[in-house]
């Protein structure tokens, strides 16, 4: 913890506004039970099976970010409704939580306008994207309140589903969870002959998990075990809504997932325990589809997804769920009492979305072949470099660290060479896990030394998870800019916290 940060400002519902809400819910009784449990336990998650909130007629249906192409991205407070029958404030970029989802051509040029208009200074990062170092929110490089910000750079990566969120130094971690982030989705020519589900079957999902509370706000106020865990909340927000429900029709679905989270790893599986088809990773698509039936994702990282709902009959529900998991050699997080976590731990169960089959659809296939792709070729690696994620026993100043090291702007920490195929091994040395992101280029995943790659490893990866005590073998080349870039542990509290280094690239 290197600074203290007040909670989100805003208004919040008053007392009186929280009794009106919940009472025409016919819940009153039964929330404020909870918010008085609540209080008392210091904030820990209800049973892991919660009663289906669909059926109780509290769901809310998952909307599809609005979409744009470029244009002012303002940075501001604002409200909207994400507990049915309740206003939260937010924090937003392009004024919704998610942000609009950015959608553009490969080859294509994009520019934004950041304006900022916040009370403190920010940036825009777009994560998984190849920008110049000036325009790709360096944790260093702030937007003062006021002041906004013109990025322009051409769009050089594969056809994919990247994400833009703000990167400033120490304050990420409040400014995602308020709600800055949004879907950066690039398409190419070569995607579109595959015949993949598009439009209305094409979804992007971001899943963030947030602490419910009685007053439906989402202050960000993290104890000393959710410093050490990273903030884990209690219900998965689906495009920013709880109990999501998404109605689709009985087709085949390319469902694109981000996890947006802060800390939650999700293992991913539907309840019916159906088999479903991975296309594509952080960087674009697979080879060929691969099917499994549960996937791990990590903050920060993407999934594509193709899901066949055309055998399901009109009136069913799907439900995709985190399955619950043991961190290997882990402390949880969440949970303790007495040391203000909240939420679930890290590997509770918890519901994520409801597909609920409300049509016919037209027919569709599962394509056999996707698009081929360089495989970085191991054997000509012209160097290693060994990254050691550590943690201390408490959440204090320098507990953070790759390679021993606590972020400092100041310092030059990692060196890379354009044009140069290196290994790089990543190793977990602590008891929590940890998503290890790097900037400015893709990486291809080599090896586990828990076990075989995941479904979720095998493609171009800009962000991938080490559970704790593995060590994860890389290769990666930087191609595009020179010049400083960060890699850092995309827990969010723990990359606050200093669990990132400064990269300068040649
Ligand atoms: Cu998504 Cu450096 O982050
Ligand atoms: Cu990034
Ligand atoms: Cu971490």
């Amino acid at each position: 913890m290197r600074r203290a940060r007040p909670p989100i400002e805003g208004e919040h519902l008053d007392r009186r506004d929280f009794f009106r809400v919940t009472g025409r819910l016919g819940l009153g009784s039964l929330l404020v039970a909870e918010a008085a449990a609540f209080a008392d336990c210091g904030g820990s998650a209800g049973p892991a099976t919660a009663p289906d909130a669909s059926a109780a007629g509290l769901a809310s249906t998952a909307t599809r970010p609005s979409e744009i192409a470029g244009g002012p991205l303002v940075a501001s407070v604002g409200s909207q409704t994400i507990w049915p029958g309740a206003t939260t404030p937010v924090w937003t970029l392009g004024g919704s939580f998610p942000g609009p989802t950015i959608r553009v051509g490969r080859g294509a040029g994009f520019s934004a306008r950041i304006e900022n208009r916040l009370s403190e200074p920010t940036n825009v990062h777009w994560h998984g994207l190849a920008a110049p170092p000036e325009m790709d929110g360096h944790p260093s490089d702030l937007i003062a309140p006021g002041q906004s910000r013109d990025i322009a750079f051409p769009i050089v990566d594969r056809a994919g589903t990247y994400w833009y969120h703000p990167h400033p130094d120490g304050r990420t971690a409040r400014q995602v969870y308020g709600g800055m982030a949004g879907f950066f989705i690039v398409e190419d020519d070569r995607e579109v002959t595959l015949g993949l589900p598009s439009g209305e079957y094409d979804v992007p999902l971001a899943l963030q998990d947030r602490r419910t509370s009685p007053d439906h706000s989402l202050t960000y106020a993290p104890g000393p075990m959710d410093l050490m865990a990273g903030v884990l909340g209690d219900a998965v927000l689906v495009n920013g809504k709880p109990d999501a429900v998404l109605p689709v029709a009985a087709t085949l679905y390319r469902l694109r997932l981000l996890n947006g989270s802060n800390a939650r790893v999700y293992r991913l599986a539907f309840a019916d325990g159906r088999s479903f088809h991975v296309i594509g990773t952080d960087g674009g698509l697979l080879e060929r589809p691969v099917p499994v039936t549960a996937l791990d994702l990590g903050p920060g990282e993407r999934v594509e997804l193709l899901v066949d709902l055309a055998r399901d009959p009109v009136g069913t529900s799907i439900l995709l769920r985190s399955l619950a998991f043991t961190v290997p050699g882990g402390m949880g997080g969440g949970m303790m009492p007495g040391m203000g976590g909240g939420g679930a731990s890290q590997g509770t169960a918890l519901d994520v979305l409801r597909l609920r089959v409300e049509r016919s659809g037209p027919a569709a296939r599962v394509p056999e072949a996707l698009v081929p792709f360089e495989r970085l070729d191991t054997a000509r690696a012209e160097g290693t470099q060994a990254f050691v994620l550590s943690m201390g026993m408490m959440p204090v100043a320098g507990a953070f660290t790759i390679n021993g090291r606590s972020f400092d702007a100041r310092r030059i920490d990692v060196r890379a060479r354009r044009g140069r195929l290196e290994l790089w091994q990543v190793r977990n040395a602590s008891s929590e896990p940890h998503p290890f992101h790097v900037h400015a280029t893709s990486f291809q995943v080599v090896s586990r030394t828990s076990g075989p790659l995941g479904a979720q490893d095998l493609g171009w990866k800009d962000t991938v998870l080490s559970w704790p005590g593995e060590t994860v073998t890389l290769a990666i080349r930087f191609e595009q800019y020179a010049g400083l870039y960060v890699l850092h542990c995309h827990n969010l509290e723990h990359e606050d916290a200093g669990m990132m280094l400064n990269l300068e690239v040649s």
